[in-house]
């Protein structure tokens, strides 16, 4: 048994942040930041509006595209480094919106490679015969983690959720998913404080080392698409479609070359959504969905990479 996507969804709250908002609050520019990061504005949660809120916006515009009822979900697992309490996990709150009782639910931190975490996860679930219709989300509220004292990451981020639902089928839908983390990166990306480690004094916020950080993301991507390809026997023109993690316009035209891709085959929101971490993938493939680039028998990359460090892909027929 293989796991194919039925139906997809996506929220973004309604409050937007543009550069020019940016501009008035810290030393930079709508120029600097469009020219090395190609994003022009991010949404960003209104007061008391929590990462469950908006996966369950997405989980269920993915069960009405599908034509499916919550009650027949099985499985969900909520991709999140932005979860509304320590605990329950985001899935199980997600779970209790959705009044799918008693099916396990998983929340799963690796920050931007959530999505692909959660999505390998439950496609393993359903190969295994373990579940039927399976919920991989991802959902952030990163303006939560985010300084804005700090320019080098607070043009970066914004919030927002994507879901996608897999059913258990004959033929293929995820050809494929590979995983991978590297902990000794630790300090190049991180959140800065824990309810373990201590919270950080004047509160827990994203640091990076962003220049590091650019050149690791490129050479990993280029392996990790060249693993999935290679693991496939799946030549770089098969492709249709590269939904990729969404952190810098920069990283994914290093990953189009790589592959050959010319730009308009390629689902890019990062001027729309900047990075959106465990959200960016599902939010992209879902907006590629509903506008009519992606096609039922499409080829999808869907790649992504972020603080552990993790990284992963998934190669999808959709
Ligand atoms: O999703 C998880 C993974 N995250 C990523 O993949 C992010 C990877 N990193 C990046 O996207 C980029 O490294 C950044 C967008 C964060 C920074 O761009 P960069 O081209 O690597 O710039 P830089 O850090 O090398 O800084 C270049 C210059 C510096 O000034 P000096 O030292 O040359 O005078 C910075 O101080 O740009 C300056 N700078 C800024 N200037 C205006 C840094 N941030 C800003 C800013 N506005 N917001």
């Amino acid at each position: 048994m293989r796991s194919r996507i039925v139906g997809t969804g996506s929220y973004l709250p309604a409050g937007v942040l543009t550069n020019f908002d940016l501009e008035k609050r810290m030393d930079t520019t709508d120029a600097w930041i469009r020219e090395r990061t190609g994003i022009e504005r991010r949404h960003i949660v209104a007061p008391g509006e929590t990462t469950v809120d908006m996966a369950e916006h997405a989980a269920r515009a993915a069960l009405e595209a599908a034509g499916r009822s919550s009650a027949e979900v099985d499985l969900i697992v909520v991709g999140t480094c932005t979860p509304d309490l320590q605990f329950p996990n985001a899935g199980v709150m997600l779970q209790g919106r959705l009044g799918n009782l008693g099916c396990p639910a998983l929340g799963v931190e690796a920050a931007c490679s959530g999505f692909i975490y959660a999505l390998s996860l439950a496609d393993k679930f359903i190969r295994a015969g373990e579940a039927k219709l399976a919920l991989a989300v991802g959902a952030e509220s990163l303006s939560k983690i985010t300084n804005y004292n700090d320019r080098g990451t607070a043009i970066l981020f914004g919030d927002g959720a994507g879901a996608v639902l897999l059913a258990a089928d004959e033929e293929p839908g995820i050809l494929s998913t590979h995983l991978h983390a590297d902990g000794s990166y630790l300090p190049l990306l991180r959140c800065s404080g824990g309810v373990s480690a201590g919270h950080a004094p004047g509160g827990d916020y994203i640091t990076m080392a962003g220049s590091e950080v650019f050149k690791i993301a490129v050479n990993m991507l280029a392996r990790a698409v060249d693993e999935a390809l290679e693991a496939n026997q799946v030549s770089r023109s098969d492709l249709d479609w590269l939904v990729p993690h969404q952190a810098n316009i920069r990283i994914i035209q290093a990953t189009a070359r790589k592959l050959d891709l010319p730009l308009d085959r390629v689902i890019i929101t990062v001027a729309d959504h900047g990075n959106t971490s465990s959200a960016s993938v599902p939010l992209a493939l879902d907006i590629g969905v509903r506008d009519g680039r992606i096609k039922r028998g499409d080829l999808l990359l869907l790649e992504a990479f972020g603080g552990g460090l993790t990284w992963g892909s998934a190669l999808v027929r959709y």
